[in-house]
């Protein structure tokens, strides 16, 4: 791992609403659920990450990208029906996930997501007796470190008094971790926005 890589991490603190929660993370650097996760890896002195997705996937994308950017090698499982590279082209996020020098494989359409944990930790397996020292990335980096990424984002939403408008929050839910983030802030602050 380059020996720069820990200079990148920022010390968190946590707003004082969510100073009672378990396992706070000590550092952050990047995007959202990344900020926290990408942290802990580089923490860990891990020197690849490996994530999964669908094949257009922005989470596997913001990965490879940041990845690239923190020295780190990237592994990225992508879900797709054809299992030839060559068919699947090379465009959109999958073109930027490939110019960030990401590693690409292909695997099956799986019924669900979770199928895809054991093949990540066959990933990890080989890269680790090759000397490597992964780190797995959960689907959307949505783990419980990851989504103290949206704790951070309600705190920015509250300090531009945003939310003070609304009655109502909407988001999008893909691995659900942005939406356990906020759930979780807007509990922990009392708001009355549902
Ligand atoms: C642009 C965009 N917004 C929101 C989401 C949902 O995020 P999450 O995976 O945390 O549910 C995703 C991922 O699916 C996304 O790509």
């Amino acid at each position: 791992m380059n020996a720069n890589n820990r200079a990148q991490l920022h010390k968190y603190e946590p707003p004082n609403w969510a100073s009672s929660l378990n396992s706070i993370p000590k550092y952050f650097v990047k995007v959202r659920k990344l900020e926290f996760v990408l942290a802990d890896a580089l923490d860990k002195k891990c020197d690849t990450v490996i994530t999964c997705g669908g094949l257009p996937s922005n989470h596997c994308r913001t990965t490879a990208v940041a990845a690239k950017q923190l020295g780190l090698n990237c592994y990225l499982l992508l879900r797709s029906s054809d299992q030839k590279t060559v068919n699947v082209g090379c465009k959109g996020n999958l073109l930027l996930s490939r110019m960030a020098g990401s590693n690409i494989i292909l695997v099956p359409e799986l019924k669900y997501k979770s199928g895809l944990k054991p093949m990540m930790e066959k990933v990890a397996e080989k890269l680790r007796q090759q000397g490597s020292a992964p780190y797995l990335v959960e689907v959307g980096g949505s783990s419980y470190t990851g989504l103290f990424g949206y704790l951070t984002a309600f705190q920015e939403m509250m300090d531009q008094n945003l939310l003070e408008d609304f009655d109502d929050i909407v988001l999008t839910v893909g691995s659900g971790g942005t939406a356990a983030g906020i759930a979780i802030a807007n509990y922990l602050t009392g708001s009355k926005l549902k």
